[in-house]
């Protein structure tokens, strides 16, 4: 319908704004070329520091969670508000403002599904500051932190039909970190604020 392809448009232009990216340029550096090449918050941090890695969060969360409330506050069911997050961390995944390449949808996907489900997200920073806590790795934080939302929205939300949005859109977000992935089993992947010349 016609709802439908509004949704779908507007959550995945909001989602694809690559935030990263655009502050990254301000200050005069493309953090493609830098760290692990990512657009995202954790990239950001290590290239350009903490503070300014802590506005992209912020605003790459935003655009996540805006799309999916003003679908909620438009009074339209959870379907609607799930194809929401799912485009928004589409658009930040495969940004047709660079090339249809973008970033891991992380902070996007916890804005967004926060709208959602607080409880389920509460149980994924939970988890993700646990496994970072003893790791010190964000990727493996946050794609165990990706799948604890996925398994809790299961169990606490629905595992109805509408369940195909989060499972897929924790899919794209692991699979988004193949590269994290061969690191972390190669033993090759930095952990958080560690300095290694490069
Ligand atoms: O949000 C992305 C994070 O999980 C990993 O980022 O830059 O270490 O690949 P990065």
């Amino acid at each position: 319908s016609l709802l439908t392809v509004l949704i779908v448009v507007f959550s995945f232009l909001s989602g694809s704004i690559p935030f990263g990216y655009v502050i990254g340029k301000l200050k005069g550096v493309d953090v493609r070329k830098y760290g692990s090449g990512n657009i995202g918050a954790t990239n950001v941090s290590r290239v350009l520091g903490k503070k300014i890695g802590l506005i992209v969060l912020i605003l790459d969360a935003l655009k996540g969670a805006i799309p999916v409330l003003t679908v909620k506050y438009a009074g339209l069911p959870l379907k609607f508000q799930l194809m929401a997050a799912l485009f928004a961390v589409l658009g930040h995944c495969f940004s047709p403002f660079l090339g249809f390449k973008g970033g891991k949808g992380v902070a996007t996907g916890i804005g967004a599904f926060a709208v959602i489900s607080p409880v389920c997200a509460g149980i994924a920073v939970a988890v993700f500051m646990l496994v970072f806590f003893i790791t010190r790795y964000v990727s493996l934080s946050s794609i165990t932190a990706v799948a604890s939302y996925v398994i809790a929205f299961k169990f606490l939300v629905s595992s109805s039909d509408i369940y195909i949005y989060v499972a897929l859109a924790g899919f794209v977000i692991i699979v988004k970190h193949y590269k994290n992935i061969i690191r972390l089993i190669r033993g090759e992947e930095k952990k958080y604020g560690v300095k290694t010349v490069s």
